[in-house]
């Protein structure tokens, strides 16, 4: 008979996977709330946490509820908290970003007390949100970002965030020596100890949809002279690596779960931690599919969090980092 002939396997991958204990004890990958960021917005104006309709379960939040989300995601240990700000008024050059009593500059000053060093606190360091342009830095006469300008503007919103208590800047605007820019300008105010999350391989991405209704975003167009192509790899990996030499102290791949193979080429290409932002896109699809009952969404928030570690992140920004701390 043919099947008496079958060799039988002598190697047998199955065995490991036999019980839950023996799973475990080989588990390759895993995630801790250590190494979770969870993303923030906080709006000026706002006396309670208005919802975003794109973005299920995520707010913008008032002061108040800011410092409420601070502490549950301190008492999770998460690795950090992510402060994005709306301000009521924008202008060509995104003064509020500069000003002490900006909403991103207040709500940093208002979290620093209250978080002490439990809870590191990284500030968005990028103009999009100020600008009634909605451009990530300031406009040439032609209306162009002006690479050299913005470089400015950023070593000055730098030192606001600085003064007002972050412990991490989030460069997340993709101009060219942003890092060094901001690194001189930080050392040179006495701010040496605070670090930059430099944004290094920031893809001009579909995947930020619902983000532009999170900070009521006046963008019209596309990003595309500064986020890189989603077509390029290696142009991810070569900003990575120029953020490095330029004193980044954390690079990051953003979105994450298309750009897996970025991730695990920029693991190996530097020597600091890399971080991957699970993207508001990222966070809606899995909301929506779980809310039609299409998917699992414990196990696949679960699931996306590790292939984005396994695919060699240190750190994962994510929406749902305060949902899934208890389930790790
Ligand atoms: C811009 C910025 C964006 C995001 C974070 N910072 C949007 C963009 O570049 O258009 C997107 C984050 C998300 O989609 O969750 N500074």
């Amino acid at each position: 008979m043919f099947e008496d002939q079958l060799p039988l396997p002598t190697k047998r991958p199955r065995r490991l996977r036999g019980s839950a204990s023996l799973r475990d004890s080989v588990a390759e990958s895993q995630v801790t709330p250590q190494n979770l960021w969870l993303p923030v917005f906080v709006r000026e104006g706002l006396t309670d946490a208005r919802p975003i309709s794109s973005m299920p379960g995520v707010v913008q939040h008032s002061m108040e509820s800011l410092c409420k989300v601070a502490e549950s995601a301190a008492a999770a240990k998460l690795g950090g908290l992510m402060l994005f700000g709306i301000p009521e008024h924008k202008d060509s050059i995104g003064s509020a970003a500069l000003n002490p009593q900006g909403i991103l500059n207040r709500a940093l000053a208002e979290l620093r007390p209250v978080v002490g060093d439990d809870l590191p606190l990284i500030g968005d360091l990028c103009l999009d949100e100020f600008t009634d342009h909605g451009h990530c830095g300031v406009l040439d006469a032609a209306g162009n970002v002006a690479n050299d300008d913005t470089l400015k503007v950023y070593a000055q919103m730098a030192l606001a965030q600085a003064e007002a208590g972050a412990h991490l800047l989030g460069l997340s605007g993709m101009m060219d020596g942003q890092v060094a820019a901001v690194r001189h300008a930080l050392d040179g105010a006495g701010h040496a100890e605070v670090g930059i999350v430099a944004y290094s391989a920031k893809y001009a991405s579909g995947f930020y949809g619902p983000f532009r209704e999170a900070v009521n975003s006046s963008l019209v167009g596309d990003r595309r002279t500064y986020q890189i192509d989603p077509r390029n790899g290696l142009e991810g990996v070569r900003e990575s690596v120029l953020d490095e030499g330029e004193g980044a102290d954390v690079v990051m791949v953003k979105p994450a779960m298309s750009y897996l193979d970025v991730v695990a080429a920029v693991r190996a290409s530097v020597r600091v931690p890399v971080a991957a932002y699970q993207v508001s896109g990222e966070y809606a699809m899995i909301q929506a599919a779980a809310e039609r009952g299409w998917l699992n969404r414990e196990q696949v928030i679960l699931e996306s969090l590790l292939s984005i570690r396994r695919a060699g992140a240190n750190l994962v920004a994510t929406y749902f980092a305060l949902d899934a701390a208890p389930l790790l």
